[in-house]
């Protein structure tokens, strides 16, 4: 399709500034496409702050607001001018169909919808009314997916077990104050790692939660747990995965709507014995 695309963690950016920004116009690039918060590290990126930059020198801002979900972010109102969603994820909500949303003013859609004309990604029936109707409920849904979230993130982190917890409702996070600017709630999915760093520990991590389904998919009413290392970010090397701050034993948790308390008592009861 001759596009030609270079990736950069922007994450510390309040600290370093955007370390790929300055004279991007320049450099040939006409389109920043951000992440925030990022699978599976749940990255912070200050979309205002980027969007300003961006625009300065007429670059179109797209960011992916999968992970967030409108009710917790509305990136269009921080400045972006185009804002994408995996709606295979909370916005359908029950893991049963596929599809995508972009908005955006007229003039940017517009093109987005002459080339899927051309290239024929229709939605189905059955999809379409799959997301319609799980996306009635996705207020409810996302607004106790935020609090179990935090529940559980928070009982991780004071778990002797526990190396690192990545949400970016934790004060710990470091992107937790820009979170706190540019977001009503931190999102339904975290990430973790045990002491025991590895992918062996994973394998015997997983089996032994008796909620959450051990899948690729995120963002829907059950629980789903998943290893990036062997799922997401399967087709990286592990040089890569390290270039993206992504560790072997990683454990993504996508908190689903069942009782928080049941979620707590199940990693409580997996995590013996590690
Ligand atoms: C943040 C984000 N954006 C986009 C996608 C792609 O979604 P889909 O499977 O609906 O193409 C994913 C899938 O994991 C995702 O996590």
């Amino acid at each position: 399709m001759g596009v030609r695309f270079e990736s950069e963690s922007l994450s510390d950016l309040n600290r370093n500034g955007c370390p790929i920004c300055p004279g991007i116009r320049t450099k040939g690039c006409t389109l920043l496409y951000l992440e925030t918060p990022t699978n599976p590290t749940t990255k912070i990126i200050d979309i205002a702050r980027l969007s300003k930059v961006a625009h300065a020198q007429g670059v179109v801002v797209v960011v992916d607001n999968t992970a967030a979900t409108p009710i917790n972010q509305n990136p269009l109102q921080l400045g972006a001018d185009v804002v994408v969603h995996s709606a295979t994820k909370f916005l359908g909500g029950h893991a049963d169909a596929l599809g995508g949303v972009a908005c955006g003013p007229k003039h940017l859609i517009d093109q987005v919808h002459h080339y899927r004309e051309i290239h024929g990604a229709v939605l189905d029936p059955m999809s379409a009314y799959l997301l319609l109707r799980g996306m009635k409920t996705l207020d409810l849904r996302v607004k106790r997916q935020n609090e179990s979230a935090l529940r559980i993130a928070q009982f991780l982190e004071s778990h002797p077990a526990v190396e690192r917890v990545f949400y970016p409702g934790l004060e710990s996070h470091a992107g937790h104050a820009i979170a706190r600017q540019q977001m009503r709630g931190f999102g339904g999915v975290l990430s973790f790692l045990l002491k025991e760093n590895s992918l062996d520990a994973v394998g015997r991590f997983i089996p032994r939660l008796r909620f959450a389904h051990a899948a690729g998919n995120l963002g829907a009413v059950e629980t789903i747990v998943a290893s990036p290392a062997t799922s997401s970010h399967v087709e990286c090397t592990p040089e890569e995965r390290a270039r993206l701050g992504i560790p072997e034993g990683l454990i993504r948790y996508s908190t689903g709507i069942e009782d928080v308390e049941d979620l707590i008592e199940d990693v409580a009861s997996a995590l013996k014995g590690f």
